[in-house]
């Protein structure tokens, strides 16, 4: 059976940056909802530019379109081993519609990770953070700096600052994940998957942790 992970933590506790790096380690594919509306926005497509209406404000993008668009993920052929979800699910109504999802593609959510560190330590990662933009790697120039300023190391491509790490914006991000993505950790908590990792951490130390965790 597929292995699906749920990676959960507010916006700037380091979901993408684990993600790729486990992805790597485990071979699994890597689902960002963030990466894949940012990714619609940058070819200009219909869902693209409907997200941005919602991305720009911090608000969550709708239920069906989000949805959607994780289905049309789900189904290519990198993960049919499993994937690392990381920003999706966000509300219960996607966690029952993920679980629906895999029950057909024979997967289930095995373990769902949430990430824990202090809200101005948020605040602080967020305000640091570099993307790229060829491929949605991220950097920080205070806890994990490029090689070369301004380029990314791995595809040598521009970083830039995400429009939505405006000190308001991430302010309201994070309003937005305790009232409508809270309810995701009692509701894996409930059925045995949730485990709860030290984000406080160095990026490495905090994998150690993730692998670790894991392996259980
Ligand atoms: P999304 O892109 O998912 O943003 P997010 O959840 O707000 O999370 P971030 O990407 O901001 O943070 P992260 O946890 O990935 O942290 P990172 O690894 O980059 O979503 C954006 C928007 O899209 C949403 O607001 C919404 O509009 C829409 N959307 C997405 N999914 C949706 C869904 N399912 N439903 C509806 N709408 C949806 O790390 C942050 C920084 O910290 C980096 O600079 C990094 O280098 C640094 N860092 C990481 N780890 C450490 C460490 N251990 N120590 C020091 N620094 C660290
Ligand atoms: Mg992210």
């Amino acid at each position: 059976m597929a292995t699906f992970i749920v990676l959960l933590g507010p916006p700037g506790v380091g979901k993408g940056t684990q993600a790729k790096i486990l992805s790597e380690r485990t071979g699994l594919a890597h689902i960002s909802s963030g990466d894949l509306f940012r990714e619609n926005l940058k070819n200009q497509t219909e869902l693209g530019k409907l997200a941005q209406t919602y991305m720009t404000k911090g608000e969550l993008v709708p239920d069906d379109v989000t949805i959607a668009m994780i289905r049309d993920r789900l189904i290519r052929p990198d993960c049919k081993a499993g994937a690392i979800l990381d920003g999706f699910p966000r509300t219960p109504a996607q966690a029952e519609a993920l679980e629906s999802m895999l029950q057909e593609f024979n997967g289930q959510v095995d373990t769902v990770p949430v990430i824990i560190v202090a809200d101005d330590e948020l605040v602080e990662r967020l305000s640091n953070r570099w993307t790229c933009r060829a491929s949605g790697h991220v950097f920080n120039s205070k806890s994990n700096p490029p090689k070369v300023a301004g380029k990314c190391d791995f595809d040598r491509s521009e970083l830039y600052q995400r429009d939505d790490d405006k000190a308001e914006t991430v302010k309201h991000r994070i309003q937005v994940y305790m009232d409508q993505s809270l309810p995701l950790i009692s509701y894996y908590r409930d059925r045995g998957k949730l485990l709860e990792i030290n984000g406080m951490q160095s990026i490495e130390a905090v994998n150690q942790t993730l692998m670790e965790a894991l392996k259980k």
